[in-house]
């Protein structure tokens, strides 16, 4: 009893830690961003010779104090929802308590700008119709209107809501689920606290100098929400929720339960989500055991399969010696190819409704940018055998 009340105080502070950390990577992004982006490369400037200083003058200078300006922008943007983070997700009032964020944070607080961009902006629209908009056609043609009140749609790594929010907007009852503070800040933010559409402005790709085929593509301002949640949940039909944690934990708790006595889902909705497992395994499982039995039942998928764990593992293991053999558990990740993981999905106990594969799909992506990654993904609906 002692040792689990233990445990749970143990287990309150990293969530503690883990909240405040990324409060706080939201607070130290101006800071970070100056450090890294403008001074640097006015300190690279002046160290250039008379003729090259004379010739950049006219395009760097200018160039780099509106980045100066648009930093500043979104660091008040990320400020005021670090505020409202605080609040309602109940961080210690005294900031001395909070952990420092660390590099890796950081990193995050950037790029989820660029989530920003992809869920809440007009500007990718196109490519939020690539995979969320096959995702809600799948769901509009299966279930018609007068059974989507009564249908629960789950989705696990829902980043910045925009999908689950979608489905509740069609009428179904859905729930999204995460596990990054950063998500579940930004989401909260955008989905309970924006007033308005396109109330704010921010400047997602001031923070790659390179590929861009006119300076100004680096510092173009891109406004959130294209529509307003809140207006719109006042209006709309289907229930909306978000759990946090990680989607195993939460849905699969108690793997020696019996499975009827898990929460069952008819369908289960994967966006670029599958890949974020250290076994995939691990999220099939939890997925074949909460879903819903019926033949109208599915788990629909889309994405590439680019592993998260694939590179922490290699660089585990190029270690020798001890040190690395440990790290090996946190790091492990299993990669498996889309034919190996098709047959064993059938193993698992699923048969295939449909199956797409090549669909050219970007993630987060500044189209204008003269290099973009492009994914071949893959979109699946299945079913539990019948
Ligand atoms: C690549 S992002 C995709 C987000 C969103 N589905 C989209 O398409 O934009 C993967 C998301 O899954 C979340 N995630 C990763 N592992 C998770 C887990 N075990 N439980 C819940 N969420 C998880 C991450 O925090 C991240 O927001």
């Amino acid at each position: 009893m002692k040792e689990t009340r233990q445990e749970d105080s143990q287990a309150e502070r990293e969530e503690i830690q883990a909240l405040t950390s990324t409060l706080n990577s939201l607070l130290i992004y101006r800071q970070a961003a100056h450090h890294n982006l403008t001074i640097p490369r006015r300190k690279a400037f002046q160290k250039l010779s008379e003729n090259h200083i004379n010739l950049l003058r006219p395009y760097y200078e200018d160039h780099l104090n509106a980045i100066d300006a648009a930093i500043e922008i979104n660091a008040d943007v990320l400020a005021h929802i670090a505020s409202i983070g605080s609040n309602e997700f109940m961080a210690p009032q005294e900031r001395s308590e909070w952990k420092q964020a660390n590099a890796f944070q950081v990193d995050q607080t950037r790029s989820s700008l660029k989530q920003i961009f992809r869920d809440w902006s007009a500007d990718a629209a196109s490519e939020r119709e690539i995979c969320y908009g096959r995702v809600l056609s799948e769901l509009n043609c299966r279930y018609p209107s007068e059974q989507r009140s009564q249908t629960k749609v789950l989705i696990p790594g829902a980043g910045l809501g925009r999908l689950a929010f979608e489905i509740a907007r069609a009428g179904f009852i859905s729930q999204g689920n995460e596990f990054s503070y950063h998500m579940l800040i930004l989401s909260n933010f955008i989905l309970n606290h924006t007033t308005g559409p396109n109330e704010f402005t921010i400047y997602p790709f001031i923070h790659t100098f390179s590929s861009t085929a006119q300076q100004g593509n680096q510092i173009r301002p891109i406004r959130f929400p294209d529509i307003c949640p809140s207006q719109e949940m006042a209006v709309m039909s289907g229930d909306f929720s978000y759990s946090q944690g990680s989607f195993t934990e939460v849905y699969g708790r108690d793997g020696n339960a019996p499975s009827a006595s898990f929460e069952k889902w008819n369908v289960v909705a994967t966006v670029f989500f599958i890949d974020t497992a250290h076994n995939v395994l691990d999220y099939l499982d939890t997925i074949y055991t909460i879903l819903d039995d019926s033949e109208e039942s599915c788990w629909i998928n889309f994405g590439p399969l680019l592993y998260h764990f694939e590179e922490e593992q290699s660089r585990s293991t190029t270690v020798s010696g001890r040190q690395g053999l440990e790290d090996i558990d946190s790091a492990l990740s299993i990669e498996l190819s889309l034919d190996v993981l098709i047959q064993i999905i059938k193993d698992r106990g699923f048969e295939f409704l449909k199956l797409e594969t090549g669909i050219k799909t970007t993630y987060a992506t500044d189209e204008r940018s003269m290099g973009t990654w492009i994914y071949d993904s893959v979109f699946w609906v299945v079913r539990k055998k019948q």
